[in-house]
Parts: structure tokens; sequence; C-alpha cells
């Protein structure tokens, strides 16, 4: 939303059901922005999302909702399949109904956008190509498995009702304002806070990373200029073992807040037992989307983590808000203590 408006003065409608993830502080700068309309909705509510989209006429949607973290879907898969399968599916039928009704041209110029995840292709070998658009899908979680059942409903709608569609699927998104359950802000506030840096297993589980903006500016381009019903994946070049990326993030806090004690933070790795079904490695092949729409990324690993620590540093007081209550009972469930 904050790229978005701060590239274009086209309005935009945001809808959000606010879960333990969602939260009104990010939006904070966008107060009093005539350009920004926010919508407190769920997306498996149809009735309602049809109501908004006739008053609003928007000429593209894109589907950023889902639940989306693996080790959540692990303790409780309902809500993914839930939000991320329902949910889809009810929008779908409320931007259909819509879709139906608009003139021939404004149908053919319509767009729904379904960004999705890398992790529908499943795990890859060690030395396996990356991942390409025409993978075969092979998802292993709750979380991935409700993310491919959503895709393939994005399919049908194209291919059975002539909906203009396009799907991204993207690799491990980094950067400001991430709840901090995953893995990178998990542990630089952990870091800042004197806990333990939990790595599951031996930490050289492999996932390619993909700054947030280089991801805004991806799912842009493919609204521009994507061909409907194609998929686009997209990456950042950037793939890391996670014990790696630990330890380049504790090096930058080294250098920016170094511990009162003059250790490194590094000192704060802690292995743990390993995720159930961990996926080995994740990677993508984003060439498509660079030779067929121009598309690359900006960011390197080593750019982007920078960026993403200082932003933490400088945004003490929304982690702090963001982790009470709820956040503190997932982080006893599925930590312990
Ligand atoms: P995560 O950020 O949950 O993303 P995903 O599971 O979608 O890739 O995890 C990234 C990697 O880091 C993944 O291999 C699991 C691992 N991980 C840990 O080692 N410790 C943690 O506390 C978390 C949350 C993740």
């Amino acid at each position: 939303m904050l790229d978005w408006l701060a590239q274009s003065d086209e309005p935009v409608l945001n809808i959000d059901k606010l879960t333990y993830a969602g939260n009104l502080e990010n939006l904070q700068s966008l107060e009093g922005d005539a350009r920004h309309i926010f919508v407190k909705c769920d997306i498996g509510d149809a009735d309602h999302v049809a109501s908004l989209l006739a008053l609003h006429r928007p000429r593209a949607i894109i589907n950023f909702a889902a639940e989306s973290h693996v080790d959540r879907s692990i303790h409780g898969p309902a809500d993914f399949i839930q939000t991320n399968v329902v949910g889809t599916f009810q929008l779908l039928e409320a931007v259909r109904g819509h879709w139906n009704g608009l003139a021939e041209a404004e149908k053919l110029a319509f767009r729904f956008l379904h960004v999705s995840t890398d992790e529908v292709y499943g795990s890859l070998a060690k030395d396996a190509p990356a991942f390409r658009e025409d993978n075969t899908y092979e998802p292993n979680s709750p979380y991935s498995a409700s993310k491919a059942a959503s895709d393939h409903l994005v399919r049908a709608y194209h291919h059975t009702y002539g909906l203009p569609v396009l799907t991204t699927n993207c690799s491990n998104n980094y950067g400001p304002f991430h709840f901090p359950e995953k893995l990178i802000p998990l542990c630089i506030q952990n870091a800042l806070s004197g806990k333990p840096l939990p790595i599951y297993g031996n930490g050289q589980q492999i996932r390619d990373w993909l700054y947030v903006k280089d991801h805004c500016s991806a799912i842009r381009r493919v609204l521009e200029a994507g061909v409907p019903g194609e998929t686009y994946n997209v990456g950042g070049w950037n793939e890391k073992a996670n014990l790696d990326v630990v330890h380049t993030l504790c090096a930058v806090l080294d250098q920016l807040q170094p511990r009162p004690d003059g250790e490194s933070y590094a000192k704060q790795v802690t292995f743990v037992k390993d995720r159930p079904g961990h996926d080995q490695r994740y990677a993508i092949d984003a060439s498509k989307l660079e030779k067929e729409l121009g598309w690359k990324p900006v960011e390197t690993f080593d750019t982007g983590i920078v960026k993403t620590v200082q932003w933490y540093l400088a945004n003490q007081a929304w982690a702090n808000n963001v982790t009470t209550g709820a956040y503190q009972g997932w982080v006893g469930k599925h930590y312990g203590g």
C-alpha cells in the first residue's frame, strides 16, 4: 500500500480482516490520505466484497490475503483452509459476479492478480535447478497445500470463466513491517532483547530471499504487462542457508547496535528441534519475468538486510506494539517457556 501510493496517485481500496498479523499501525503514515480507503473485511465474506466492488469499481484486484506462517499451519491447519482456500474461492466468486456485469472494454482491461508462494513446488535437492513456472506442484505443509489449492482455483476461473487472472509465486520476503514470527524479524527482535535465536535442525535449509520492495515492483510490473492466464515466479537470486542468514544479520547488528558486553549477537544462536516436514531448499528461477517483462530485483541480500535491520532499529516501538498479547501466546506455545 505504502509502496503503491509512493509511486502512483491512483486510489487504493484496502480490505483486510485484521487478524493477528494485520495492524492498522502499519498504515499510520496514510492517515488523512484521500487516495487510501481502508475497510475491515474478510475476503471470505462474498456479500461484503461484492458490495465494495459495486461501490468502488476497481480496475484490478490484488489478492495478498493469506495465512502464511508454516509453523502455525502445523499447529492448526483449519484457519489456512478457511482463509487461503475457502476465502480465495469466495473472493473469486464475488469478483466473477462483478466482472460479468462490466462493459466489454472494462472486462478486457480487468485483472485479478493472485499472490502466491514458491512453497507450492515442494522441496529441491541441493543441486537441482531452481523452480520454474512449469514445475509440478508438490506442496508439503498444510500452508503450502492451501496456497496450491488457491492457485488451482485461480487458474480454473481463467480457463472456465475467462476471468483475466495473473499469478505470481514469490520466494521468502523480508524487509520493513514483517511480522516478527518469521525467521529474520524474529531473530532481530530476539537478538535485541537478549533472547535465543532459534535455528531449526542444523540450519542448513536454503531459502531464496526477496526484499519486499522488489516484490512490490514485480507485482506492479506483472499487473501492468503480464499476460492473463500466465504465472510468474518472483525471486531475489539470493539463495542462503538459514544459519548464514542469521549470522549475516548478527554481523549487521554488531555494527549498527553492538551488544553492551561487546560480544557478537551470534552468541545467542541456539539450535532447536527441527520443523516437522521441513523443506530442505527453495530456489526461484525468475528469468521468465526478466525476459518477458523486463523485471529484475534491485537489492542483493547484503544490501537488503542492512536496510531491514536499520528499519527495525528505527521502529522498535512498532515491533514492541505488535508483539504483545496473542503474539506472546504463540511464542510460548511454539518455542516453549
Ligand atoms: P520462515 O521465516 O518461517 O519462512 P518459510 O518457512 O516460509 O520459509 O522460515 C524461514 C526458514 O527459517 C525456514 O527454513 C525455517 C527456518 N526457521 C528457523 O530456523 N527458526 C525459526 O524460529 C523460524 C521461524 C524459522
